[in-house]
């Protein structure tokens, strides 16, 4: 290549990582894959190593990619310097490169009677954090490198980061790891953001980072975040190598990964390398390749840094599984709040294990930028996610017959012109009242177990608004045993069974109904802080928009929204045929103290089905003096084992000797327990 036009070509590509890079790290909705970002920053790192005259510390392959929103205090966090910079790794996905580097470093530190310590590449979002006397005083970002955001407040309320050392800790030291957010957490969060009409993360790892940096931490909470750390700066720590600091940071009873392998030589680290690009399948989190560190610290001191990542440490990342089918249609679902979500349908292929059917295409936008065509051969990869994504189309066989994918200009349910609000990346159906798709999920909603806790699924709320039985929540507190039983199917028990739990939802809490009722933007924190705040329906209806934005957590958009649903008369009128159903639109009295200190100091990590919901199982732990978690760890006093329990936490428990309880075993801990006797009283059909 000509000189300048390579100095042309290294603009272009700093300017496209700069981009890719914010895109990635701040804004947690990156448009190109890892991969793909990867091969641009090789390009780069190749032509500045051609041409050294246009080396710049300012190039993206000469500094970490930064998760800070802009100066300061931005972004709602302070910022604060690192004790040690917090780097990046160089990665390849080509083994003759780990070759490479395990041959450099016997040649560096001239002798080979060293080892490596082979590392799982978790793919999640970095964080920091400084112990002080055995207690948790401070968690940073990596941000920079060189300063990162103070999140302190949010790590505290991820469940396996220990607020307390136990052991023989030293007095101050940082250890770094990264915050991870487990498929299941994952999944539950984006189905919960698809109901609120809220758009969903592209992947676990957005799904983390944009969770660590939420204002309120009690949200933080909920996420399910979970940490794994795997990194002591060998300067802040006096061991001999890598895993005995590590070790000893796990008896300290911080969490460490059990996947850790000490390998001697480069056979033992490719062994290493092709069980992990099996075996990651079977891990409940993401992980995106492997990292081989030089274990012992005197090593590491002697090979040092580069202004960018240590000497001593290479990933090696996995590719993700990609499969090519055809593109055979686009489906458009309307969820309750009226957005359009399109859905592409393929022909099915073999993907990771399992045939894949259908893939996500999250809006009009991506459609466009990827100009998908019915009839396209499409890529689709798999992040461990239950269902995938296309990630390009491959125009090399694109055939003559494919047809442009217009988005529909009309509700595919109800047929009413679609409107793309302005900041919208998506369409939504405005015939709120009559389009039946958002009806039929509104109700769904109200009865889900989060909310009301209705036995009814997909089929009864069909049945029961093709019947007209029901086309609002208040139309199911007025259903007649009669009209169940002419139903198709519908047998005495079934009625029964379905009324009683009707009649049971009488008894859900002010924050639950909050929930149910379906408020755009107003998930279940949200529902729950406003129901402390406000504490009645009426008190909330009569707070200005300004008002709702002085809560926690509640900006401009959520405020709106809760004012314009609360000013709307036919939403107004709902509300006041459920209040004459007897349902909870204030706080009691004395609600929210707790009920007995049954469970005080107990750490309870719950798992399986129970005869009522697992919210309200934690709910009563919460109220009992308890607290829930949502791993296991020596800190776990009891698995609480439903039916059908996860066999990963069963496994864990045992190896820890940590006790199982039944739920039987549960209410007999709790004092006189109504859910327990409702839920007898229910079965005696
Ligand atoms: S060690 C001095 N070990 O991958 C570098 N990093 O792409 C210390 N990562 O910035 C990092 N798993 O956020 C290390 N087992 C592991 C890791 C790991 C994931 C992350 C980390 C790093 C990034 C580089």
């Amino acid at each position: 290549m000509q000189k300048e036009s390579a100095h042309s070509r290294i603009l272009e590509l700093r300017a496209e990582l700069e981009r890719h890079s914010r895109l990635y790290y701040v804004e947690n909705a990156p448009e190109i894959s890892d991969f793909e970002f990867d091969r641009l920053m090789r390009e780069l790192e190749d032509l500045e190593a051609e041409y050294p005259e246009f080396r710049s510390p300012d190039s993206p392959s000469a500094k970490v990619g930064s998760d800070l929103r802009g100066a300061k205090a931005s972004g709602g966090f302070v910022q604060r310097a690192h004790r040690y910079p917090m780097l990046s790794l160089s990665n390849t996905y080509s083994l003759s490169e780990i070759e490479d580097f395990a041959r450099r470093a016997d040649k560096l530190l001239g002798t080979d009677s060293f080892s490596y310590s082979c590392e799982l590449k978790f793919d999640g979002t970095a964080i920091c954090l400084s112990y002080k006397d055995g207690r948790l005083v401070r968690a940073l970002t990596r941000g920079d490198g060189l300063q990162g955001d103070d999140i302190t407040a949010n790590a505290l309320k991820i469940s396996n980061i220990p607020h307390r050392l136990k052991g023989d800790f030293p007095p101050e030291f940082e250890i770094r790891g990264e915050v991870l957010m487990p498929y299941a957490a994952f999944e539950e969060l984006n189905r919960e953001r698809e109901e609120l009409g809220d758009a969903p993360f592209a992947n676990p790892r957005n799904a983390a980072s944009g969770s660590l940096k939420l204002l309120n931490p009690e949200e933080v909470a909920h996420r399910g975040l979970w940490c794994t750390l795997y990194h002591i700066p060998a300067e802040s720590v006096e061991f001999a190598s890598h895993s005995e600091a590590l070790d000893a940071a796990a008896s300290w009873g911080l969490p460490v990964s059990e996947h850790r392998r000490i390998c001697k030589d480069i056979n033992d680290i490719e062994a290493y390398i092709r069980k992990w690009d099996k075996d990651r399948e079977d891990l409940p989190y993401a992980t995106d390749g492997i990292v081989i560190k030089i274990n012992e610290l005197a090593n590491q001191r002697s090979l040092g840094y580069t202004a960018k990542s240590p000497r001593w440490a290479v990933a090696f990342k996995f590719k993700a599984e990609q499969a090519c089918t055809r593109l055979e249609s686009i489906s458009y679902q309307v969820g309750r709040t009226g957005a359009v979500t399109p859905v592409a349908n393929l022909e099915p292929v073999q993907l990771a294990g399992t045939v894949i059917r259908r893939a996500t295409l999250n809006n009009e936008d991506q459609i466009t930028q990827m100009d998908i065509r019915i009839g396209d051969w499409v890529f689709i990869e798999k992040g461990g996610e239950i269902i995938p994504k296309i990630t390009g189309v491959d125009l090399n066989k694109r055939q003559s017959g494919v047809s442009p994918a217009p988005f529909p200009t009309h509700c595919p349910d109800c047929g009413t012109p679609l409107i793309r609000p302005e900041g919208e990346a998506r369409w939504f159906c405005p015939n709120t009242d009559g389009c039946p798709m958002q009806i039929k999920g509104r109700l769904l909603h109200f009865c889900g177990r989060k909310a009301m806790d209705i036995l009814a699924g997909d089929a009864t709320i069909e049945m029961l608004f093709e019947g007209k039985l029901a086309s609002s929540p208040a139309d199911l507190y007025e259903l007649k045993p009669q009209s169940l039983l002419a139903l198709p199917g519908w047998k005495e028990k079934s009625v029964l069974r379905f009324l009683e739990s009707i009649e049971k939802s009488k008894g859900a809490s002010f924050e639950r109904v909050l929930f149910a009722l379906g408020i755009r933007h107003v998930g279940q924190t949200t529902a729950k802080t406003l129901a402390k705040h406000f504490r009645s329906i009426d008190a909330l209806a009569d707070a200005s928009v300004e008002v709702l934005k002085e809560v926690g957590d509640v900006g401009e958009v959520i405020a709106q929204s809760i004012w314009d649903f609360l000013h709307d008369s036919a939403k107004l009128a709902e509300i006041g045929r459920l209040r004459a159903h007897a349902l909870k639109f204030s706080l009691e009295e004395n609600e929210g103290a707790k009920l007995s200190s049954a469970l005080e100091g107990k750490t309870i990590v719950v798992s399986g089905n129970f005869s009522v919901s697992r919210d309200r199982i934690k709910e009563l732990i919460a109220l009992h003096g308890g607290k829930s978690s949502s791993s296991v760890s020596a800190k776990t006093s009891f698995l609480l084992a439903g039916e059908k329990s996860g066999p990963e936490k069963l496994r864990k428990c045992e190896a820890l000797g940590i006790p199982l309880v039944s739920e039987q075993e549960f209410w007999a801990m709790i004092p006189d327990n109504k859910d327990k006797v409702e839920y007898q009283e229910l079965t005696l059909f």
